[in-house]
């Protein structure tokens, strides 16, 4: 048998071939099948994005409007899903309220006939119809209101911030969050695209798939970051504040949320589309008191971790745009979450193409030969 060399964090190693995204971390290029993200950014819609990853083509126009359709159709959720959301207690983190609803979605739907194209396509619209009107809901539940229905006339955008906010958004505002969901809506090899294509190689059903993206996606080494950049800005509080505070940090050895990436050694291309995005925000809709101070940490870092090949990365200014647009800062990876189903969904489809379950090895380094020592002699 061949031995291999233990990488933690399996770094490095191949574990999919794929063909839904591409990232050249040197050159600072994302390509979703082989178009460039910011031609996505520009030109595409999130929902058109998503038919992309998932079927691996633009749609015609019929079949985008057809997709759209169906949707729009299935945003609403069973009252039973709501119920259950009304019981999780306030204080839980909505990312927990969004693993354990996606899970509970795998109860209604009938399971595992995954050699049917038309189960596929009703999974891939359900739970990307649905997310969004989960998130809204525990948003509402949670501070003592009713859950907004969803409403027909709205894309698929709008109807979120819609259902978030209960009034419906600024166009600017509902156009700059659909390109929100095209930048996070897919990235190669990531932990939690991991942990879908992990869970989808058992042939359990897509919910479970979903629901353990999910679970993946909220660490803060992943997308619970965009929060956790928040909180930074919140306490450095001032443009005076940010040597010191980077300073004491690399003396600490802690690392600064929404910078550096496993893959890119250059500036994130999604965090730069996401500057702008930001700006474009500002403009309309008055400054941000934290941006001069993200402007500048992003200064100082580069000054003093440039040369490790560390730059923003998608979370750093995603926060700020956010935050514009009215979403709680512990909504963040929730709405990453909205996004990335996509494609988690094309992983989950292309997994099931050519499928082996996972059953990586280990490096055993425990100890062997033990004898049981009976309790009375320990
Ligand atoms: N702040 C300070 N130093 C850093 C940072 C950072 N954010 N990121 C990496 N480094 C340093 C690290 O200390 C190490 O230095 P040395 O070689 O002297 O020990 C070197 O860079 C390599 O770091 P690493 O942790 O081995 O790199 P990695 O490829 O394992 O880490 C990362 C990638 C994203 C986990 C890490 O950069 C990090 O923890 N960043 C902060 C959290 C964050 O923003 N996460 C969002 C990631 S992007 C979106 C997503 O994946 O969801």
């Amino acid at each position: 048998m061949m031995v291999c060399e233990y990488k933690p964090g399996l770094e490095g190693i191949p574990a999919a071939q794929s063909s839904i995204s591409n990232v050249d971390g040197q050159k600072g290029i994302l390509e979703y099948r082989g178009i460039q993200i910011e031609e996505l950014a520009e030109k595409s819609t999130f929902l058109e994005t998503a038919y992309l990853l998932i079927w691996g083509e633009l749609p015609t126009s019929e079949e985008l409007a057809a997709f759209e359709y169906e949707v729009r159709y299935h945003r609403r959720i069973k009252y039973r899903i709501c119920d259950m959301m009304k019981c999780f207690p306030e204080s839980g983190h909505p990312m927990d309220a969004l693993q354990a609803s996606a899970a509970a979605l795998g109860l209604f739907y009938a399971r595992r006939d995954l050699n049917n194209p038309i189960y596929i396509r009703n999974a891939v619209v359900r739970l990307i119809a649905k997310i969004p009107t989960m998130v809204a809901a525990f948003q509402l539940m949670r501070n003592g209101n009713d859950p907004v229905r969803p409403r027909d006339d709205l894309d698929y955008s709008a109807n979120f911030l819609y259902m978030l906010n209960e009034q419906e958004p600024d166009s600017l505002a509902a156009r700059i969050f659909d390109v929100c969901l095209i930048l996070h809506a897919e990235h190669t090899m990531n932990a939690s695209t991991f942990s879908a294509r992990v869970t989808a190689s058992t042939l359990t059903d897509p919910y479970a798939v979903v629901a353990s993206a999910v679970g993946t996606l909220g660490g803060p080494l992943h997308g619970g970051a965009n929060e956790e950049v928040i909180q930074m800005l919140e306490e450095i509080g001032s443009v005076e504040n940010v040597r010191p505070y980077i300073e004491d940090c690399l003396e600490r050895k802690s690392k600064i949320m929404g910078f550096g990436h496993r893959v890119y050694k250059i500036k994130d291309p999604r965090a730069t589309i996401l500057q702008n995005l930001a700006e474009q925000l500002f403009a309309k809709f008055g400054q941000d008191k934290y941006y001069d101070i993200a402007q500048e940490i992003e200064r100082v870092v580069e000054e003093k971790l440039g040369h490790k090949g560390i730059y923003p990365n998608v979370d750093f200014y995603s926060g700020l745009v956010y935050r514009k647009l009215g979403i709680p800062t512990d909504l963040f990876t929730p709405v990453f979450a909205i996004a990335r189903v996509a494609g988690w969904l094309a992983h989950w489809k292309e997994q099931l193409e050519e499928n082996r379950i996972f059953r990586p090895s280990q490096v055993y380094d425990g100890k062997r030969g033990i004898p049981y020592m009976p309790i009375e002699h320990r």
